[in-house]
């Protein structure tokens, strides 16, 4: 008896010290377990022959539950088998009225509405990639996006003909076939698609047409502002897809789920995670056109939402609503995402209950994922031992003055220590290629890194600088360089100041982003010299801006210098100007700050500066 209560003593003093030690080994153990099953899954869908693509499992989904909702948009609901031949539709369509044919990209510039999905499985059964703009780009940003991927189809929204109409003459010049989802159009080469899908057969597509597809072939294309220049677009071969699919399963999301995606289609998080996560689990999805606060947690509650992504912001807002009695009264148990903060994150445990919070981190250009399984606040992600083994990655040293990593006298990189910050860096190997950038060498070869542990080796630079803990934990710290992130997305400081070095009074520009207390990210600003004996004109500068920029990237503030600093080698030095900010006490420039209800940027107050830090004036 005795030496049995000495043996359970024993024991349980083991795990005790175990569990104290490492804390996190059941989380650990799990998520080898996910990981290990997600990627022999891959290794699969890759094996079989023929290869098994994101349609193959749509269509698998069809078979197993024909009249299950796939997509709900509104007050209308699309079953699994609707989606599959309103797509068979498109695809006949297009192969009666284009001369599409497989291994083609055509390119959708549509916001978000149920046809997007039923267009893209489409192009699916064609054989066909698809590249898919931001519907806030214009003019040249439209045209250099489209080329970049060497579409030689472009599908529009009704609602953007203006924008394509803009373009129209140069696409056309280039032999583009240009439909718009309508069913008539009034100009010439604008061809309307809607009346010839509906009247399109809903025969079903020979698999013959993709036969030539495979796991490393396009298939989709979707565009990051970078960091230097115009949108680029990433590829992301079919496999790829697939490593975007699988992360939901990663999440913890079951078949019976219900999924709510208000965020665009045209991104990563939408399209990957969200639409294709969804057909991966066989889920319905609950599809908004639009982000909206007001109506968040009355959609999930009216539609039994259970799974919501999320980028950071979105979080915020729903936290910066007023608390209302109903906060709690809904099913959502689990909300995927990324760049949410610990203060977010602990708000909305507090008011909105026990929702899992599975925050990662993957640029969608890059090789490299984390995800936070154990929810730790604030963390994206963990160290996982075998997650490393198989993607080798690490953080090393880095110069933000002169902007690259530092090196030691033999030319190689230093890896940081436990809790310093540092440049991530993965490993381009067979398992984890870097795929690059569409019809852009030039910013692909920018993303490599060379020789940095040994003579001929290759990394990633994924631009991002993080922290590991003493725990393992990994943290977010800052984007390198040239981008900064607003509002969860990357905005392009050398798009902006091309953008503002338009206006005539203006000679130079330097535009970096500035932190605010309370907000995830950066706010954009810059600092312009002017030419000589001109004046900042405000309300043509407003103008400027807003015509030529999304919301998110136009500068909020601006600072008039009579010239801007650069470093020996010609680069614009951000950190200064980051460091004093926008308070006009501690700049003797003359300031001004983009006023929406004036439609003009106006002079700085320390009044307006006390609102903005205060949270009076949200930006
Ligand atoms: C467009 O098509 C016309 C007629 O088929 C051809 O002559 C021309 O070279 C093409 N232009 C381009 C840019 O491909
Ligand atoms: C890196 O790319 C490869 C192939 O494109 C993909 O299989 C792998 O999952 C990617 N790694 C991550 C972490 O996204
Ligand atoms: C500013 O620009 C607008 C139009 O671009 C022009 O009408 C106005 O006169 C300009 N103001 C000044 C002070 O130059
Ligand atoms: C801009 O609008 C604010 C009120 O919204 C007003 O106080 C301010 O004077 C206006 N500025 C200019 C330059 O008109």
């Amino acid at each position: 008896m005795e030496t049995l209560v000495t043996v359970l003593l024993g024991v349980s003093l083991i795990l005790a010290f175990i569990h104290f030690k490492f804390p996190c080994l059941w989380h650990d153990f799990q998520y080898l377990r996910k990981f290990a099953a997600v990627r022999l899954q891959r290794l699969k869908f890759r094996q079989k022959k023929p290869f098994y693509t994101i349609l193959d499992c749509f269509l698998d989904r069809v078979r197993k539950h024909p009249e299950k909702p796939f997509i709900i948009f509104g007050n209308k609901s699309y079953s699994y088998l609707d989606v599959d031949r309103q797509s068979n539709k498109v695809a006949n369509a297009l192969r009666t009225h284009s001369s599409l044919t497989e291994g083609d990209t055509v390119t959708l510039f549509l916001g978000n509405e149920p046809c997007f999905a039923w267009i893209w499985l489409g192009l699916c059964k064609l054989g066909c990639a698809a590249s898919v703009l931001n519907i806030n780009i214009r003019a040249q940003s439209l045209l250099h996006c489209f080329f970049c991927c060497d579409s030689s189809v472009l599908i529009a929204a009704a609602e953007l003909e203006e924008a394509v109409k803009e373009v129209l003459p140069q696409l056309l010049e280039r032999n583009v076939t240009v439909f718009l989802l309508k069913s008539q159009s009034g100009t010439e080469g604008l061809r309307s698609l809607s009346e010839k899908i509906d009247r399109a057969s809903d025969e079903p597509l020979s698999p013959d047409l993709r036969s030539r597809v495979t796991m490393d072939s396009p298939g989709l294309f979707i565009f990051t502002s970078g960091t230097t220049g115009l949108p680029k677009a990433s590829i992301f071969s079919q496999d790829k897809v697939w490593a975007g699919a699988l992360f939901l399963c990663l999440a913890g999301v079951t078949s019976q789920d219900v999924i709510y995606i208000p965020l665009p289609l045209y991104h990563g998080s939408g399209l990957l995670l969200g639409l294709s996560g969804a057909i991966e689990r066989g889920i319905t999805v609950v599809l908004k056109r639009k982000f909206s606060v007001s109506q968040f947690w009355d959609d999930c509650r009216r539609d039994h939402v259970t799974v919501i992504i999320y980028i950071g912001e979105i979080m915020r807002y729903l936290c910066n609503t007023p608390k209302r009695d109903n906060d709690r009264e809904h099913r959502v148990r689990i909300a995927v995402g990324n760049g949410i903060r610990a203060d977010v994150w602990r708000s909305v445990l507090e008011r909105f209950g026990d929702i899992k919070i599975v925050e990662f981190y993957g640029a969608s250009d890059g090789n490299i994922s984390f995800i936070n399984y154990v929810g730790k606040i604030g963390a994206i992600g963990r160290v996982h031992y075998f997650h490393k083994m198989v993607l080798p990655y690490t953080l090393i040293k880095f110069d933000t003055i002169r902007e690259e990593p530092v090196r030691d006298s033999n030319g190689r990189c230093i890896e940081v220590w436990k809790g310093e910050t540092g440049l991530l860096v993965s490993k381009i190997t067979k398992m984890a290629p870097f795929a690059g950038y569409a019809g852009n060498l030039e910013h692909t070869e920018k993303k490599k890194l060379r020789d940095v542990f040994q003579k001929g080796d290759l990394y990633f630079n994924s631009g991002d600088l993080l922290m590991i803990d003493h725990d393992n934990f990994i943290y977010f710290q800052d984007r390198v360089g040239d981008t900064f992130r607003w509002k969860g997305e990357n905005v392009a400081t050398t798009e902006v100041s091309d953008i503002l070095k338009k206006m005539e009074f203006v000679e130079d520009v330097n535009v970096y982003g500035v932190k605010v207390p309370g907000y995830e990210g950066r706010v954009g600003m810059a600092a312009v010299t002017l030419r000589e004996r001109r004046e900042f004109n405000c309300t043509e500068a407003f103008t400027h801006v807003s015509s030529y920029l999304p919301a998110y990237a136009r500068p909020r503030f601006i600072r008039i210098q009579t010239c801007l600093e650069i470093t020996g080698t010609f680069k614009y030095i951000k950190t200064k100007l980051e460091k004093d900010g926008f308070n006009p006490a501690m700049i003797h420039d003359p300031l001004f700050v983009l006023e929406e209800k004036n439609n003009s940027y106006t002079p700085m107050t320390q009044m307006h500066y006390d609102s903005i830090i205060s949270g009076k004036i949200r930006l």
